[in-house]
């Protein structure tokens, strides 16, 4: 190699994960991962809009950064999301992380609250990835994001419903992702373990509950939302041209390890 094509490729990789002159939707951006992706997105050069259910939440993350606009979106009104996906034009990169739980045990599961898991989880994923991929696709580029979990692999009592939306979730992107690929779109889901934000607001009210899945991780803590905000600048930008169909866990070694005792050494 030449010493010129060397400084051409540190200059290369030093914009690997720039993302100037590109266009970012985060839906669920007003509140914790998706409000730290869209501040993330932000800051590597993207232009963000910031889709909420809660406005004033979403204008609240668009005021935080530069090239940032807020949007109301209500995923659950699949003709919205259509109307979005117009409105909003040459979009290439796509977050979702609106997502919801209700934590009970199979046999006390209603089917009002099956429905409004599955609705939002899924249902609306689905909306989503069908309305901007197709433009995504007809343009010939783009990355869609979507949040799974640790739990569309590893169960615990109580989260039946929405461990099967998120195992649900992967399937559809993997699909998304073998039948948008050849059009040059690009689908993954970033999978994280346990985040403090308002979803997990009730099992950090239990310090039991909250203390155990601290220990259950390699690190031994919960994580922040904002160390989810590398995934996403990462697979929304060209330092992952070559990843699709794939799930990032994002977990401190939750999945690695099984957690139950360690032996002495
Ligand atoms: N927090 C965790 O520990 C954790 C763990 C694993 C996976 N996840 C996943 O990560 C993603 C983000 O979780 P979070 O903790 O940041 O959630 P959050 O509850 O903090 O934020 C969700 C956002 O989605 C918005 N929203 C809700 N319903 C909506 C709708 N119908 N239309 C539009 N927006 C709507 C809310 O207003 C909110 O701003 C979710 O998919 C979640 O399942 C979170």
């Amino acid at each position: 190699m030449q010493e010129n094509d060397h400084t051409d490729a540190v200059d290369t990789y030093s914009r690997l994960f720039r993302l100037d002159g590109r266009k970012a939707v985060v839906v669920g951006a007003g509140s914790g991962i998706g409000r730290e992706s869209a501040l993330a997105l932000a800051a590597h050069g993207a232009t963000v809009v910031c889709a909420d259910r809660d406005l004033k939440a979403a204008t609240e993350t668009a005021s935080m950064g530069k090239e940032m606009s807020a949007y109301a979106l209500d995923v659950l009104d699949g003709e919205a999301v259509a109307r979005a996906a117009e409105e909003l034009g040459a979009v290439d990169v796509l977050v979702f992380t609106a997502a919801t739980n209700v934590r009970k045990h199979l046999l006390d599961y209603t089917t009002d609250e099956f429905d409004r898991v599955v609705s939002l989880n899924l249902r609306a994923s689905f909306d989503l990835v069908r309305a901007f991929g197709r433009g995504m696709a007809e343009r010939g580029r783009g990355s869609i994001i979507g949040f799974s979990s640790i739990r569309s692999v590893a169960v615990e009592p109580g989260q039946g419903v929405y461990a099967a939306t998120k195992a649900g979730l992967v399937q559809l992107l993997r699909t998304a992702a073998a039948e948008l690929g050849p059009s040059g779109v690009r689908v993954n889901a970033v999978a994280p373990g346990v985040v403090d934000t308002p979803l997990t607001a009730q099992i950090r009210s239990v310090p039991e509950w909250s203390d155990a899945y601290a220990s259950k991780s390699a690190l031994g803590r919960w994580s922040r939302p904002d160390e989810l905000a590398g995934a996403v600048v990462y697979l929304a930008s060209d330092a992952s041209s070559f990843v699709t169909g794939s799930q990032l866990f994002v977990d401190g070694g939750w999945t690695a390890i099984d957690g139950r005792y360690t032996p002495p050494s």
